[in-house]
């Protein structure tokens, strides 16, 4: 039966309801996402009506939702997270020549921007069973050019951050927490993007909180939020409180901020946020259940840690390559999109094993000691991998 609904019927309904529509490509596959559902729907038409497509104020509303959410007093969209990690290394002053600490299994975002800074990302070990950095190998690796650290919750796992935080603040460094995956997730009672000086999300597409493209960076501290501003959104330049208003025609050459259409994809996202991961956590549990411990490994959360469900990873515990490969290939003709490893480890790609890091931290004003150089390894993550 076909049911005819107005836009009126649709905004209408009540908060949390998931009236869901499956788009036509997606109806082959078994795991689609994002799920949109009509509220997705309704909301973009309602902000197209508008006709204000580049304004701010569903941005806005979306910054204040989202960081109550998150538990914060600051917030800046973007047109996408590495827009957003861009904007934060300028905002903590990163200069040429000083190194921050990275892990190397992470989506080049996190780290890759640290280089047009004429700065050196300088990648450590991760923990065993799980991706986060290793705080005693975070020590080892700091000298007197560190200057931050960037974490990331990857695949919604928080890392250890308040010992990582400690260490920071032992030494006086930044923490750029990347909480790309983790919308959500938790560390005691607090949610992650909470712990670092800036906090960064992305809300791409296939993210937790989908937005199509967009970003946020979050902070307890409004001189970062400025300086966030000052480099990016020319347009909010008038409002600062600082003395830097005669840049509101100009900016510093970078236009960075989120259309009011993803905003409004991410303040639906949001709403239902919760749901869904309670729904992916569930639908993890019962996964597991049915896998044996004795021939697949699962990565863990730190004790104390709640964690969201980004992606599900299993390591095999005694299984050759091809064996691998063809159990893949099983899943995806069952119609599960599965893989290896998503993200190639980033201190064994090109960027990084040949000479073109040098180069580009040199062209922008680095001077690379000579014997600075990526050619060690991180046992743990390449075991992880
Ligand atoms: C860990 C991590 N950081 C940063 C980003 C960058 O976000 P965006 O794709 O919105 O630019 C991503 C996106 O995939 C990511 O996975």
């Amino acid at each position: 039966m076909r049911v005819k609904l107005t836009l009126a019927d649709l905004s209408g309904l009540p908060e949390g309801s998931f009236v869901r529509y499956t788009p036509i490509k997606m109806r082959a596959s078994q795991n689609p996402w994002p799920i949109v559902s009509f509220k997705h729907v309704a909301a973009v038409m309602a902000e197209t009506l508008k006709g204000d497509w580049s304004g701010l104020a569903t941005v806005r509303e979306f910054e204040a939702r989202f960081k109550n959410y998150i538990g914060l007093p600051y917030a800046l969209g973007f047109c996408n997270g590495t827009s957003a990690i861009y904007s934060a290394l300028f905002a903590l002053d990163l200069k040429p020549g000083e190194e921050v600490l990275v892990p190397a299994a992470t989506f080049w975002a996190s780290v890759v921007p640290i280089l047009q800074f004429g700065a050196l990302p300088v990648f450590v070990d991760c923990e065993d069973r799980q991706y986060g950095l290793d705080p005693e190998e975070i020590e080892k690796k700091i000298t007197d050019q560190t200057r931050g650290i960037v974490v990331v919750h990857l695949w919604g796992i928080p890392s250890r951050i308040k010992e990582i935080k400690k260490i920071a603040d032992k030494y006086g460094l930044w923490v750029l927490e990347d909480a790309s995956h983790a919308h959500g997730a938790k560390v005691g009672d607090e949610r992650v993007g909470r712990f670092g000086d800036i906090s960064v999300f992305s809300f791409q597409t296939s993210k937790l909180c989908p937005a199509g493209e967009g970003g946020m960076a979050l902070s307890a501290h409004l001189s970062l939020i400025e300086k966030m501003v000052l480099y990016g959104h020319y347009e909010r330049i008038p409002e600062l409180k600082t003395e830097f208003h005669g840049l509101a025609a100009t900016g510093l050459g970078y236009k960075f901020r989120m259309s009011a259409l993803s905003a409004v994809l991410g303040l639906v996202s949001l709403s239902q946020l919760d749901h869904w991961n309670r729904k992916r956590k569930e639908r993890y549990e019962k996964l597991t259940s049915l896998l044996d411990p004795k021939k697949n490994g699962f990565l863990l959360s730190p004790a104390g840690t709640e964690r969201v469900y980004y992606e599900y990873h299993l390591r095999y515990a005694s299984a050759a390559p091809d064996q691998i490969d063809a159990r893949i290939e099983a899943l995806n003709r069952a119609g599960i999109s599965a893989q290896r490893t998503r993200y190639p480890l980033l201190h064994q790609q090109p960027l990084f094993t040949s000479t073109l890091w040098r180069e580009i931290a040199e062209r922008k004003g680095a001077r690379v000691p000579q014997d600075f150089n990526y050619s060690g390894s991180l046992p743990v993550t390449e075991k992880m991998a």
